[in-house]
């Protein structure tokens, strides 16, 4: 997804341009730029702009001439209008005098582009964006305030907006609606970005600003807030924990890995004060919810895209197993265009890493117009989904870079399962001895996790023996046909083989026709200690006498699944509805390591972004 930065203050700003960019760069890009109020230069903004990465701008910027102590900065991930030089932001009004960047969709601006070329301006792109450019032009007399607000009344869509003007030199003017943006100050000066990273080595105390809300920042580091109406107003002030390191791989080869291997410490974070020995229960002070309002639940929706669907998933199958509530899990592109059948006894459960998937907001607008009662698990703090659900739960996964989500999937399962246990109990379905001894075997997880990072050669193994095939079949049953949704997705992002997931049991009703002798199709099974166990293996036997090639994530000490294969990764043994956690662990480690064989970039796969806040 594009990705914001301005900076304005005491001090060349290419530096931080520069820098915001490229820790933006895991959102996804295909172009870049900047736009400076040149030094001396009031007539007119210098502005740089490539098709391709920060490098090739940050070796283009250092060619030229442009410098300045205010400026705005721009990654494109392509939306309206091909990649290309002309269709890079910054964009500019017809004098050059106006500067904009842009996240999101105007969704009006073909009317507004007719007419304002009617009007006489002259456009130079297929974006969306331009017309904003050319918008303030046009409204603007002298006060550039006045003219983003004016500009801005007349949009409709998601933006994240920052504008610069050649006649106001310390001023960047900036506002957002449906996107993010993040806004910080510090001795040098006055920072918005569109994401955390861009700012945190100058700043951890953070601003965020509401829909339609303006902030005008200036160089002495000042920012003045003011809301849709015009009124100023005193914002609050965020402290972010995360620091640069965060952000940063850690000596890691990539985000990816990095990422895999903070799973034991997301997981001991995700169990950290939510079981109070002393009463024997649960402890999830955040849900205004009471024993009798769950009791009341008689259905749960939740809605998720991608990983965060497949989390649901999972989800779904642990919360109907322990607390007896029928759950559908949705994916949020469609439960937002139907009409779900929402009850007052009906619980929505909301789930995104980011906070800002576009379908996700949505169906949590439809959800409580419905009048559901909403819960957002979420990994981001001050994010769209906070603002928007009655109740927020934080994985805490701390900052997700690879745009591949790993971390965040085993937190999200985690959170589940933590809240499977407590609606179980608090509508008595589960005893207090039940419940304490599930979590005492969560807390055993994060050193199994450990275990499994340890012992990860095996995976490098079975990787090799299928990074040359062209498709491959993940095959388990219950909760681990969902365990394998996600390891197919992970596959087929990272690696761009083409991976399918199928509930083992339906293998021979249509997909078996894929398997090729020849080509020795891979099959990943997923097949831990499980009451389907034994089925499983005879699907096993099914693919083997087919041809296929099966790699195995087993139990450790599974005699049988070695006599049926030679390629088996081991996980520790785990009771059935814990076994989604340790079983992705390999398989995040086995998308990564056919991708890596296979020459991709792992972090920034072609095509996706990190949140799609785009419908
Ligand atoms: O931020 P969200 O959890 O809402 O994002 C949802 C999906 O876009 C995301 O999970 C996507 O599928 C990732 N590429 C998965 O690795």
């Amino acid at each position: 997804m594009c990705g914001i930065v301005g900076f304005t203050g005491r001090i060349d700003a290419r530096k931080f341009l520069l820098d915001g960019l490229s820790r933006l760069e895991y959102r996804g890009y295909d172009s870049a730029g900047i736009a400076l109020v040149q030094s001396g230069n009031d007539s007119e903004l210098g502005i740089l702009r490539v098709k391709g990465k920060i490098a090739d701008l940050r070796a283009a910027v250092d060619e030229s001439e442009l410098n300045g102590n205010c400026g705005i900065g721009h990654t494109r991930w392509a939306t309206h209008g091909v990649p290309s030089e002309a269709n890079a932001h910054p964009h500019r009004d017809c004098s050059g005098r106006i500067a904009v960047v842009h996240n999101g969709i105007i969704e009006n601006y073909a009317q507004l582009r007719a007419e304002l070329i009617a009007k006489g301006h002259d456009f130079q792109s297929q974006t969306d964006t331009e017309v904003v450019a050319h918008l303030v032009e046009e409204f603007y007399s002298g006060d550039l305030i006045e003219a983003v607000r004016a500009t801005v009344a007349q949009l409709t869509g998601s933006f994240a907006l920052a504008v610069l003007h050649a006649e106001h030199p310390d001023t960047i003017i900036v506002t957002r609606n449906d996107s993010p943006l993040v806004l910080g100050s510090y001795e040098g000066g006055a920072l918005v970005a569109s994401d955390v990273p861009a700012i945190i080595e100058y700043t951890r105390d953070v601003i965020y600003i509401g829909d339609r809300d303006m902030a005008v920042l200036r160089s002495d580091g000042a920012i003045e807030c003011y809301d849709a109406t015009g009124a100023v107003f005193e914002p609050t002030v965020y402290h972010v924990e995360w620091d640069l390191e965060d952000a940063q791989r850690g000596g890691y080869p990539d985000f990816m890995l990095k990422e895999i291997h903070e799973q034991p410490r997301v997981i001991r974070d995700t169990l950290a004060g939510r079981f109070d020995v002393v009463s024997g229960e649960l402890s999830f002070e955040e849900l205004p919810l009471s024993s009798e309002e769950l009791a009341a639940v008689d259905r749960i929706y939740i809605v998720a895209c991608g990983t965060s669907y497949h989390a649901g998933l999972i989800g779904k199958s642990i919360i109907e197993a322990w607390a007896r509530i029928p759950v559908e899990v949705e994916v949020a592109s469609e439960f937002r265009y139907r009409n779900p059948i929402i009850t007052s006894g009906t619980l929505v459960l909301a789930i995104t890493q980011s906070g800002e998937t576009a379908d996700t907001l949505e169906a949590v607008r439809l959800a409580r117009k419905a009048g559901a009662h909403v819960i957002a698990l979420t990994n981001v703090v001050g994010s769209r989904i906070t603002r928007e659900a009655q109740t927020v739960l934080f994985i805490k996964a701390n900052l997700e870079i690879a745009v591949a989500a790993t971390k965040s999937f085993l937190a999200q399962v985690a959170l589940l399962t933590l809240l499977a246990l407590h609606f179980a109990q608090q509508r008595g379905k589960l005893s207090k001895e039940q419940v304490a001894e599930i979590y005492a075997e969560m807390r055993k997880l994060p050193e199994q996790i450990e275990w499994i990072l340890a012992n990860s050669h095996e995976i490098e193994h079975c990787a090799k023996a299928c990074a040359d095939a062209t498709t491959a079949l993940f095959i388990g049953r219950g909760v681990s046909a969902t365990t394998c949704f996600e390891g197919a997705l992970k596959l087929k992002e990272i690696s761009y083989l083409h991976a399918e997931a199928f509930p083992a049991g339906e293998i021979k009703h249509g997909p078996i026709a894929l398997i090729d002798v020849e080509k020795r199709t891979p099959v990943i099974t997923v097949v831990p200690q499980s009451l389907t166990r034994e089925k499983t293996l005879s699907n096993i036997e099914e693919v083997l006498a087919r041809g296929a090639q099966v790699i195995a994530i087993a139990t450790y000490g599974d005699k049988r699944i070695h006599e049926l294969t030679d390629l088996v990764i081991t996980i520790p043994s785990v009771s059935e509805y814990l076994s989604p956690i340790t079983a992705s662990v390999p398989l995040q480690l086995f998308a990564r390591a056919i991708a890596i064989a296979r020459g991709c970039d792992v972090d920034q796969p072609r095509n996706l972004a990190k949140s799609v806040t785009v419908e």
